[in-house]
């Protein structure tokens, strides 16, 4: 698959879609949205993903913050509209509840562009869950390494994941892996922060 030339033909397949959620949102994270969706490629590339699959990963990026601009309050209206459920660490993290409302959002409101699937990877993105799917893993981490972040650990994760993939080292292993470094980097932060760290995230790293 040719990386760039892929992401802009699906970018124009989808461009009703990517109109929509330019307009809900500021151009930064627009701009992080867009590079999410284009590490989903080089992602499922990696991983094998047929090219259904690749597609709806695309999507699942393309819609993954598409709440994320919403105050916190009216993450809860929508949460109450929607009758998303939310635990008690959810309410505890303010910035968790814009991947529970996304995932209401865009089921109801792109019925033929999402499944559930999709939305789960969406639901998940922000602080994981104990059984994540290979699906949701690779929307979790393109989240994290997509080429825009300037953070120096995500830069880093960035490169070491793509370096040990190219030296051939197992691929499960390799997610699996980084995923644990990314979740101890967020619980360190998080923990530095004087916040308490939300138990899906604890469950997620006990359980890769
Ligand atoms: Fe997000
Ligand atoms: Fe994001």
């Amino acid at each position: 698959m040719n990386i760039t030339s892929t992401y802009e033909a699906w970018l124009l397949e989808k461009e009703a879609l990517v109109t929509n959620v330019r307009a809900k949102m500021g151009e930064h994270r627009f701009c992080h949205t867009l590079s999410v969706a284009k590490e989903t490629l080089s992602l499922a590339e990696a991983f094998v993903f047929s090219e259904n699959d690749a597609k709806r990963l695309f999507v699942a990026a393309l819609l993954h913050d598409y709440t994320k601009a919403y105050s916190t309050e009216k993450q809860l209206s929508i949460a109450k509209e929607y009758g998303v459920t939310l635990s008690k660490d959810d309410l505890a993290s303010p910035p968790v509840l814009h991947s529970r409302t996304a995932a209401a959002v865009v089921s109801k409101k792109f019925p033929n562009d999402t499944d559930d699937e999709i939305c789960e990877a969406i639901r998940c993105h922000t602080v994981g869950k104990k059984e994540m799917s290979l699906f949701d893993k690779l929307l979790f981490l393109a989240d994290y390494i997509e080429e825009t972040r300037t953070h120096p650990i995500c830069q880093e994760t960035r490169k070491q994941f793509y370096e040990k993939l190219a030296s051939g080292n197992n691929k499960e292993k390799t997610l699996n892996d980084t995923l644990r470094q990314v979740l101890q980097n967020t619980i360190d932060y998080v923990t530095k922060q004087g916040n308490k760290v939300h138990s899906d995230s604890l469950n997620m790293l006990e359980n890769l």
